[in-house]
């Protein structure tokens, strides 16, 4: 997610705009600020591809529709940093993998709302994957001001305890492995042989280049990857990593429109 010098869902908002678009979302209608205050960082090099948006289409937006009212509840709403697009895009991407052998793999677990959107995927399927999901628990420990920019704050993107989190995902015949600490060290905790699907939603570049390289290494044939921060300039450090990682592999990614997250398939080479 988004920190900083940015304020998500909509960028640069007044609290007065950001009001009214929490009245009218609703209905379908949403009035989108100019982002004011948002910066695009002069080490992005195509910076001049970086949007403003400044309305949005009346497009269907299923994620409001009442079958999708469970991503709304309060057991999600209020553990999580994510829009309701954003868990939308995250739970279908889990649900379209889900045959997909392998575990489930989640980089920033945060206050645990993403991750309890994928464990009701797995459970509505009656899959007993095993979710590893690995956070600080403790927010950022640890910013390098060269890759990830002046706008992200040691102890930043504080979210819950790993107790509380601990308390939202336990669920009868599941396993959550929650993985305390910083990444990359943690890594090595994870005991996936292989990935079906991963959620990676560090913001900072060091543990999004550690985390992708680690998923891209086991994931399974046609396993899917959302990232969730891609196209959001201030957690630019996040794609510089993601781009690194893939492109040194062949991959490609393909951007969300208006979430700014990014999702890859890993398609065997001939059907690419
Ligand atoms: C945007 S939050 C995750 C949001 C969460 N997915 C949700 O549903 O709201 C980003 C998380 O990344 C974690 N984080 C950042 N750097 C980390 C690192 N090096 N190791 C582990 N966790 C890290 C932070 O503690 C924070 O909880």
């Amino acid at each position: 997610m988004n920190t900083g010098t940015v304020v998500k869902p909509q960028p640069g908002a007044t609290a007065v705009e950001r009001f009214v678009n929490r009245l009218l979302r609703p209905v379908g209608r949403l009035v989108l600020a100019f982002p004011r205050r948002q910066v695009i960082p002069p080490e992005i090099p195509d910076s001049g591809v970086y949007g403003i948006p400044d309305d949005l289409p009346r497009l269907y937006q299923p994620w409001f529709s009442p079958e999708n009212a469970s991503l709304l509840r309060p057991e999600v709403k209020a553990n999580t940093l994510l829009s309701p697009e954003k868990l939308y895009s995250l739970r279908q991407m889990a649900r379209t993998s889900i045959g997909v052998p392998g575990d489930i793999f989640e980089a920033g677990a945060g206050s645990g709302g993403s991750t309890r959107v994928i464990l009701d995927v797995l459970q509505e399927a009656g899959s007993t994957k095993r979710i590893w999901s690995l956070d600080t628990f403790e927010g950022y420990q640890k910013i390098d001001p060269a890759k990830d920019g002046a706008h992200v704050q040691l102890a930043g993107c504080r979210c819950a305890s790993l107790a509380d989190v601990t308390r939202l995902l336990s669920t009868p015949n599941q396993q959550v492995v929650l993985i305390p600490g910083l990444i990359p060290g943690t890594l090595s905790q994870v005991k996936a042989q292989a990935i079906s699907f991963a959620h990676i939603d560090v913001n900072l570049h060091e543990p999004t280049l550690a985390s992708t390289e680690f998923v891209l290494d086991r994931l399974s044939p046609w396993g899917i990857v959302v990232f969730d921060d891609y196209a959001w300039p201030a957690t630019y450090g996040a794609r510089t990593a993601i781009d690194q990682a893939c492109r040194s592999r062949g991959l490609n990614v393909t951007v969300v429109a208006h979430t700014g997250q990014a999702f890859l398939i890993n398609s065997p080479r001939s059907a690419r």
